[in-house]
C-alpha cells in the first residue's frame, strides 16, 4: 500500500501550518534574538520599532502571565531572556506587526547593549570549568579497572563528531487563534503537541483545558521538533492572550538555522582491551556531550549514549560515563538516533584503532564481538532474539564480502591515484522511549453510520509515514478498503496527554492503541452481525467489505452491518489506551529492561577516494536490515534510504561551524553542506533480514525510522580505509565529519 499522503505531496496540495486559511484580522510574529552568545543585557530599547506604523506591540517577559519558563526536563530555559543572555540567537521579545515584512523593519531597529561575559562553546572547555547541565551518569558491568590488567592489548583514544543541522524542509512555525473564554487554538509543526499545550499552558497562566493543539503533519521534524517547535507556539500564544487576534509566526531558514539547536557535537575518550583471540575483554569510555545552554532533551540523549555505547557488541566489562557540558551554543536537541549514534561512533573508532594498531581489519574484532542470545548489555538488559550475527553473515554472504574485499585490494594495487576503502557496520538500536513512563499512547476511532470510519491518534505525521500504517491497521482489523478509513489531525482535544512523536516508537504505540481499539469495536459488531445470520459471534469474520461466517462470504455487507449497529444503538465509538509491557528501569542502580526489543543489522560500505583532490564518492551500501514482519516494505525501505543519506551527511558532509564568540559560521546552505543527489551513495541495496519480528512492535513489524541512520557511520571508515591506503603514515583520527579537506590533509600527512 502507498503512502496516503503520496498523490496529494506530489501535486502539492498537501496542507502544512503556513498553507492554513488565515483569518483577515491575522497579525504576524517576529522573534528578536540575542546579537552576543553570552552577557548581561544593560539596556535594551524599543522605541524606534514600536514607532513604525504597523507594529502592534513587542512582546518580553514582562508581558508573561504565568512563569516564563518551557525547560521540558529540567527548568532551566526561560521564554524570553529576562537580564542575562546565554546564546547568540536566544530569543528575548517578540514583534507582532500587522505584516511580516513590517515586523522585520522593526526588527532592526531595536538597539541593545550587552555586557559581554566570557563564552564557552566546547564541550572540554566547558568540562574544565566545571560548567555541566547537571550530574553525570555512569553504566557499569564487571570490572572494567581490573578487566584491562588481564587483557593482551590495551588501547586508548579520542574521538569527535560534529553537530548536525536537521534541515527540515518546513521550517518552524504556527498559527494561532483566539476562541472564546480566553481559550486559544494553536496549530504547531511539533512532533508533541501535548508539550507545546502543557507550556503554553504553564506560560500563558492558564490550565491546559483552554488550549488545543492541532497537528496536520510536518514537512520533516527528524527530532527537531520534539521540543524545539515549542517555544515560536508559545511565544505566538502569549500575544494572542493580551491581544485576542490570530497570530502567525513562520520561521525563515536563516532565523530557524541560527535560533534552534542541533544534533550534539560529542568529545570523547576510549580505553579498549583486548584477549589475543580479538575478543573486547573491558571497554571504558567518557562522553562529553556539548548540550548548549539549556537542558532541553541533553540528559535523555545523553543517556541513550550509554545505551548504545556498546553498539552490537557484547563487552563482559564496561564502563562508561556522560558529562552534559554547559556551553553558550543554542541548547542542542533530539536528532534521528537520538544520542545513540554519537555512542556507536565512539566503539567504532575504538575498535578501527586497535585493529589498525594489530595491523588487522576492522571487521575481524568486530566479528569477534558480535551480540549472542542471553548475552547482557552494560544497563543490565539481557537480550533475546538477537538477530546481530544473521544480519552480519547474510550481509557477508549475499554482497560477496570476500570478492568485495579483493575487488577493493586489486583496485588499490593497480590505481595510485584513486583508491578504494570498505567497511562494515552492525547496528542494535533499542526500542522504547527509554524514559519508561513516557511509553504509552491512544486512539480514538468513529465508525460514522455510512460505514466510513474516521481515526485519531497522538501519532504525528512527519513524513515517516506513520498515518498510512495506522490506517492499515484499522483497515486490516475492519476488512474494509482502505478508503473507508481516514486519518485525522493530531489533535489534544481527541487524544491528550500523548508523548512525543518520537523514539521510533510512533507506530508500536499508537498502533497497539488502534488494534484495541478496532479490536473492541469488532467485539461488539460480532454480535450484531450473529443476530442478523442467526449464528454464534465466534463464527463471524470481516473481510472485503463484507461479513463471513465461518470464513465464508455471507450476504450481509459492512455497510448494512454498520446500519443495522446503529439502529441497536449499539456504540460506534472506541478510545484505547496502549502501554507497552515488560519494561522498566531503575535510575537509582542503572540497571534494568529499558527496550521493548531491539533493531538490527549490517551494512557493507564501499568508497573511492580522489587522491589529488581529497573528495570521495560512496560506491555502494549493501544492507542486511531487520525489519521483522514488515507491515509495509516500501515505506520501510524509504525509512532506510532517508536514514542512511542523513547518516552518511553526518559522518562525511555536514560541518556545524560556531566562532570562538559562539556565533554560527554555517548559518547558510552555502556554507553548510547537506547531502544532495551528486553525493548520494551511487548504489544501495537492501536486504531485508527474514526474522520473526516482535510481538512488542506493531504487526511485528519492527521500529525503522531511527536505527538505519548508524549505517552511515560505516562511510566513515571505509573512507579512513582508502586514505591509509594511499598513505601509510596517515594516524587514524576520528573527526567527523570526515570532509574532503580533511581527507586531503589526512592523504598527505607525513
Ligand atoms: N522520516 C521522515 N520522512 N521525516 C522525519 O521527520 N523523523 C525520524 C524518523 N523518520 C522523520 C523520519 C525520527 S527522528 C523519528 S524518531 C521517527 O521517524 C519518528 O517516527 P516513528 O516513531 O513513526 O518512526
Ligand atoms: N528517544 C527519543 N526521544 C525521546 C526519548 C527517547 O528515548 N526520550 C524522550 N524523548
Ligand atoms: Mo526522533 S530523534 O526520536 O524525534
Amino acid at each position: 500500500m502507498k503512502n496516503i499522503d503520496s498523490y496529494t505531496h506530489l501535486r502539492g496540495e498537501s496542507l502544512f501550518v503556513d498553507d492554513l486559511m488565515t483569518r483577515q484580522d491575522t497579525l504576524y510574529g517576529l522573534c528578536y534574538d540575542s546579537p552576543k552568545a553570552h552577557g548581561k543585557i544593560s539596556r535594551i530599547d524599543y522605541s524606534k520599532a514600536e514607532a513604525i506604523d504597523g507594529v502592534v506591540k513587542i512582546f518580553t517577559y514582562k508581558d508573561i502571565l504565568g512563569e516564563n519558563q518551557i525547560g521540558g526536563i529540567l527548568p532551566d530555559e526561560p521564554l524570553w531572556a529576562e537580564d542575562e543572555v546565554h546564546f547568540w540567537g536566544q530569543p528575548i521579545a517578540f514583534i507582532v506587526a500587522t505584516s511580516e515584512s513590517i515586523a522585520k523593519k522593526a526588527r532592526t531597529l531595536i538597539e541593545i547593549k550587552i555586557e559581554e561575559l566570557p563564552v564557552i562553546t566546547t564541550a572540554k572547555e566547558a568540562k574544565d570549568k566545571g560548567s555541566f547541565i547537571n550530574a553525570p551518569r555512569s553504566f557499569s558491568l564487571g570490572n572494567s579497572s581490573e578487566a584491562f590488567n588481564t587483557c593482551d592489548y590495551v588501547f586508548e583514544g579520542e574521538t569527535f563528531s560534529n553537530g548536525q543541522e536537521h534541515l527540515y524542509l518546513e521550517t518552524q512555525g504556527c498559527y494561532v487563534e483566539p476562541k472564546e473564554n480566553g481559550t486559544i487554538k494553536i496549530t504547531s509543526s511539533t512532533q508533541g503537541p501535548t508539550q507545546v499545550q502543557k507550556t503554553a499552558a504553564k506560560v500563558l497562566g492558564i490550565p491546559m483545558h483552554k488550549i488545543e493543539v492541532d497537528v496536520i503533519r510536518l514537512g520533516g521534524g527528524f527530532g527537531g521538533k520534539e521540543d524545539q517547535a515549542t517555544p515560536w507556539a508559545v511565544m505566538a500564544a502569549v500575544a494572542v492572550q493580551h491581544l485576542n487576534k490570530p497570530v502567525k509566526y513562520i520561521l525563515n531558514r536563516h532565523d530557524d538555522l541560527r535560533m534552534t539547536g542541533k544534533r550534539h557535537p560529542y568529545n570523547s575518550f576510549f580505553k579498549i582491551g583486548l584477549t589475543k583471540d580479538l575478543k573486547i575483554k573491558a571497554f571504558e569510555v567518557e562522553f562529553l556531550q556539548n548540550s548548549g545552554a539549556a537542558a532541553d532533551l541533553s540528559p535523555a540523549i545523553a543517556e541513550r549514549t550509554l545505551f548504545h555505547a556498546t553498539n552490537s557488541y557484547y563487552i563482559p566489562n564496561v564502563q562508561t560515563t556522560v558529562y552534559s557540558c554547559k556551553t553558550n551554543l543554542p541548547p542542542n536537541t533530539a536528532f534521528r538516533g537520538f544520542g545513540g549514534p554519537q555512542g556507536m561512533f565512539v566503539i567504532e573508532s575504538a575498535i578501527a584503532d586497535a585493529a589498525d594498531k594489530l595491523g588487522i581489519d576492522k571487521c575481524q574484532i568486530q566479528e569477534a564481538n558480535l551480540l549472542k542470545e542471553n548475552d547482557e548489555f552494560s544497563y543490565g538488559q539481557i537480550v533475546t532474539e538477537v538477530q546481530a550475527i544473521k544480519a552480519w553473515n547474510t550481509a557477508k554472504n549475499t554482497f560477496n564480502l570476500s570478492d568485495l574485499q579483493k575487488e577493493v585490494d586489486q583496485y588499490n594495487t593497480n590505481n595510485s591515484h584513486t583508491k578504494k576503502g570498505i567497511s562494515l557496520m552492525p547496528i542494535a538500536f533499542g526500542i522504547s522511549f527509554t524514559n519508561t513512563p513516557m511509553n504509552h499512547a491512544r486512539a480514538l476511532i468513529h465508525i460514522y453510520q455510512d460505514g466510513s470510519v474516521g481515526v485519531s491518534t497522538g501519532a504525528v505525521e512527519m513524513g515517516q509515514s506513520v498515518n498510512t500504517k495506522m490506517l492499515q491497521v484499522a483497515q486490516e482489523i475492519f476488512g474494509i478498503s482502505p478508503h473507508k478509513v481516514k486519518l485525522e489531525s493530531t489533535n489534544t482535544t481527541r487524544v491528550a496527554n500523548t508523548s512525543p512523536s518520537a523514539a521510533s516508537a510512533t507506530a508500536d504505540l499508537n498502533g497497539k492503541a488502534v488494534e484495541k481499539a478496532c479490536n473492541n469495536l469488532i467485539n461488539r459488531l460480532q454480535k450484531v452481525a450473529a443476530n442478523i445470520l442467526s449464528t454464534n459471534a465466534n463464527s463471524i469474520g470481516f473481510d472485503n467489505d463484507c461479513i463471513l461466517v465461518n470464513g465464508e462470504k455471507s450476504t450481509l455487507t459492512w455497510e448494512a452491518l454498520i446500519a443495522q449497529a446503529m439502529l441497536e444503538r449499539v456504540a460506534l465509538t472506541e478510545n484505547a489506551h496502549y502501554a507497552t509491557p515488560v519494561i522498566h528501569f531503575d535510575k537509582s542502580k542503572e540497571k534494568g529492561h529499558p527496550f521493548a526489543y531491539h533493531v538490527y543489522g549490517t551494512a557493507i560500505t564501499t568508497v573511492t577516494v580522489d587522491c589529488i583532490r581529497g573528495t570521495y564518492e560512496i560506491d555502494a551500501v549493501n544492507i542486511v536490515h531487520d525489519f521483522g514482519k514488515s507491515m509495509n516494505i516500501g515505506i520501510d525501505i524509504g525509512q532506510v534510504e532517508g536514514a542512511l543519506a542523513q547518516g552518511i551527511g553526518w559522518m562525511t558532509l555536514e560541518e556545524i561551524s560556531y566562532n570562538t564568540q559562539g556565533k554560527l559560521l554555517s548559518n547558510t546552505l552555502s556554507t553548510y553542506k547537506v547531502p544532495d543527489v551528486f553525493s548520494a551513495a551511487k548504489n544501495v541495496n537492501i536486504l531485508p533480514l527474514e526474522t520473526e519480528g516482535n510481538p512488542l512492535a506493531i504487526k511485528k513489524s519492527k521500529a525503522v525510522g531511527e536505527p538505519p541512520l548508524m549505517y552511515g557511520i560505516g562511510a566513515y571508515f571505509a573512507i579512513q580505509y582508502a586514505v591509509k591506503a594511499f598513505n601509510k603514515n596517515y594516524q587514524l583520527k576520528f573527526d567527523a565529519p570526515f570532509t574532503p579537506e580533511k581527507v586531503l590533509m589526512s592523504l598527505y600527512e607525513k
